[in-house]
């Protein structure tokens, strides 16, 4: 087998950067250990604050952010933090010269359930600024915690998926992922299609009308709720992943967070070569107006995307 750190040592990338990857890979690895743990531990329920997002925040969401935040103030390589938890980006006092955006727990309110959640970072060059493109990005992952704890990282050119072991390391799975460029799988929240736009309306009834209808096949719907369970579905089997813009979220610009859930996720993706859309643009070329900033996010396999991109874009942007 070979581990996270034999892999990393031989990726063609600045030592420093892998130093940041392995970072978030042992926060995730914390992260492992306390959610399987926490309906006995009883770190459970709310956290009894709100986010910037004015989202309520989970006891999990809080303590997620502070390992994330611990492992990255012990590396001097890493001097900015981003997170979904914390309303500024955290300057840490050293010279480092990278930045890592987080969703230190994604798909909490799964957790009562116990459902996959997941960890999705993003690494970014410290010195070029908080507001930089997806594009920009040196490396991104995320850790689904599942029956298996999956790590899936990409350095922008290829994704690999790694397995937690017993003792706690990270074990090289598949590497050179390849998102397979037809499905039959989507992903998509249905009970908001009274709030759908004309072009989501158009594709997901396409899907629906099955193997008679336009799109000459039987589609199936598959909707965890967590992101990072549905996207590694997406890249483990094929399928599209769509949280739209709606009528709802029109005004906050989405319902996901470009840096540290659409970029990162789209990075994986679109390394194991899927698409990543927000119907009329690339996400990866969207250039960020704040730290918190909201996106539509539509990806995974290819042919699913451009399909949605073709009904984009033959409706009118208002
Ligand atoms: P978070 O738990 O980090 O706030 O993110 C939850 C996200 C994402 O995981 C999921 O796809 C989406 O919210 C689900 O949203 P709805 O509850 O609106 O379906
Ligand atoms: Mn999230
Ligand atoms: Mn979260």
């Amino acid at each position: 087998m070979t581990t996270l750190s034999d892999w990393l040592a031989a990726q063609p990338v600045d030592p420093k950067l892998a130093s940041v990857v392995a970072t978030m890979a042992t926060a995730s690895a914390e992260i492992a250990d306390v959610l399987r743990l926490a309906p006995i531990s009883g770190q459970t329920g709310l956290a009894g604050q709100t986010n910037v997002q004015g989202e309520a925040q989970k006891a999990l969401d809080v303590i997620s952010n502070d390992i994330v935040l611990n492992h990255i103030r012990r590396n001097p390589d890493i001097s900015i933090l981003v997170s979904e938890e914390l309303d500024e980006a955290v300057h840490i006092e050293n010279q480092g010269r990278f930045l890592v955006a987080t969703d230190p727990l994604d798909g909490s309110s799964n957790l009562d359930v116990n459902v996959t959640v997941g960890t999705i970072f993003s690494v970014l060059d410290a010195t070029k600024g908080l507001l930089q493109p997806g594009s920009a990005q040196l490396a991104a992952g995320y850790a689904a915690y599942g029956p298996a704890t999956s790590l899936v990282l990409t350095f922008g050119t290829s994704t690999a998926v790694f397995t937690l072991d017993a003792d706690g390391t990270f074990q090289l799975t598949l590497d050179n992922m390849s998102v397979a460029p037809a499905s039959a799988e989507y992903a998509i929240n249905t009970a908001r299609e009274r709030l759908w736009d004309a072009a989501t309306r158009g594709y997901v009834a396409e899907n629906v009308a099955g193997e008679t209808g336009p799109a000459g096949k039987r589609h199936n719907m598959r909707w965890v709720g967590s992101m990072v369970a549905d996207i590694h579905r997406i890249l483990m089997r094929g399928g599209i992943f769509l949280y739209p813009l709606d009528s709802e979220t029109t005004s906050k610009g989405g319902r996901l967070r470009l840096l540290y859930e659409a970029n990162p996720m789209a990075l994986v993706v679109e390394a194991a070569g899927g698409r990543s859309t927000t119907g009329r643009e690339r996400i990866l070329d969207l250039v960020p107006t704040g730290i918190h900033q909201r996106v539509p996010v539509i990806l995974g396999s290819a042919e699913e995307v451009a399909r949605v991109e073709a009904w984009y874009a033959k409706i009118p942007a208002n």
